[in-house]
């Protein structure tokens, strides 16, 4: 049977590049590749690529008059949909964690160039609205902030991790050209990794995908990826590890070890990382290296973009 394969918009430098990596001493023993994700768009790039693909397919043949959606203030998903819908003249309405800074960062001053209409929340509320996505829509109600009948309008979760997303993801597996043994992705909702994990299994690979959980104390995210799983139809991968001890101190916490890191990975490979995902993520690889547990395995990581937020 002839395989379709994903028609991405022209202008995405698709399938990206796999670069070999030179090993450092602590990798003597491990063949180590990146899957430059972040290459993908200048602004739809890394994950949020693979994770609006499947929306931007739908949208060509209907699109909304609305998109509602939540996130932080430096979401790279914010981003790259805020691009999108500016892109597609779809009025985007997004509700923002926490107070409105006086001066905009590059993340916010993008959203506002590209017309996204931003409602800043306190974090209680986002914190509820996360919890729930029904409370998006009471709120978005109670503030009078829908421009359009509310049966027009596309609610999409914070980080965009859904079904669509997932199947999106599922799809950059196919551009492997080599089976790895292990593969490291960084992990938010997990979303990416589920994808990827899910793909492998399909493919009958002996891959593991390790994904580096970079908030602290979310355990419970199995849960929540097990309903994706669910609503996917598709068995928890077998494939899939969560790996927690990678969270620093915690989601977004910039440290200045963090940033020495950051520094260090990118001089080493001559390669540009965010420090809120990647750099954690090659913080585990590095102590699964040292601990030699990788010792003569072909390992690929996977750069999932996010650039934008480091300015
Ligand atoms: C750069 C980057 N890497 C990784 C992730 C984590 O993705 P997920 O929420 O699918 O685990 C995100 C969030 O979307 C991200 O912006």
């Amino acid at each position: 049977m002839a395989i379709k394969h994903p028609q991405y918009p022209n202008d995405w430098q698709l399938p990206s590049a796999i670069q070999c990596l030179p090993s450092p001493d602590w990798a003597s023993r491990v063949s180590l590749s990146i899957k430059r994700d972040d290459t993908i768009h200048p602004f739809i790039s890394g994950n949020k690529a693979r994770k609006l693909y499947s929306l931007i397919q739908r949208w060509q043949v209907s699109p909304p008059q609305q998109v509602v959606t939540m996130g932080g203030n430096r979401s790279n998903y914010l981003h790259a949909l805020g691009y999108l819908c500016y892109q597609k003249s779809i009025p985007l309405l997004a509700l923002v964690r926490g107070h409105e800074p006086e001066h905009y960062h590059s993340t916010l001053s993008d959203l506002k160039r590209w017309q996204v209409k931003l409602t800043f929340v306190d974090k209680l509320t986002f914190r509820q609205c996360r919890e729930n996505f029904e409370n998006v829509r009471l709120l978005v109600k109670e503030k009078d902030l829908l421009s359009e009948a509310e049966s027009s309008i596309e609610w999409l979760p914070e980080g965009g991790s859904n079904v669509e997303a997932f199947n999106g993801i599922m799809l950059a597996v196919d551009e492997l050209t080599q089976i790895p043994d292990v593969i490291f992705v960084p992990a938010g909702t997990g979303c990416t990794a589920l994808g990827i994990a899910a793909a492998i299994d399909k493919k009958g690979w002996h891959t593991q995908v390790i994904a580096v959980v970079v908030l602290k104390g979310a355990e419970s995210i199995s849960q929540s990826l097990g309903k994706l799983a669910k609503q996917a139809n598709t068995p928890w991968p077998k494939s899939l590890t969560l790996e927690h001890r990678f969270c620093d101190k915690g989601f977004a916490k910039i440290t200045p070890e963090i940033k020495k890191q950051k520094a260090y990975y990118e001089q080493l490979w001559s390669l540009p990382l965010e420090p809120v995902y990647s750099v954690k993520m090659l913080n585990a690889v590095k102590a699964y290296c040292d601990s030699g547990m990788l010792d003569n395995k072909q390992v690929l990581l996977w750069h999932t973009g996010g650039l934008q937020g480091d300015t």
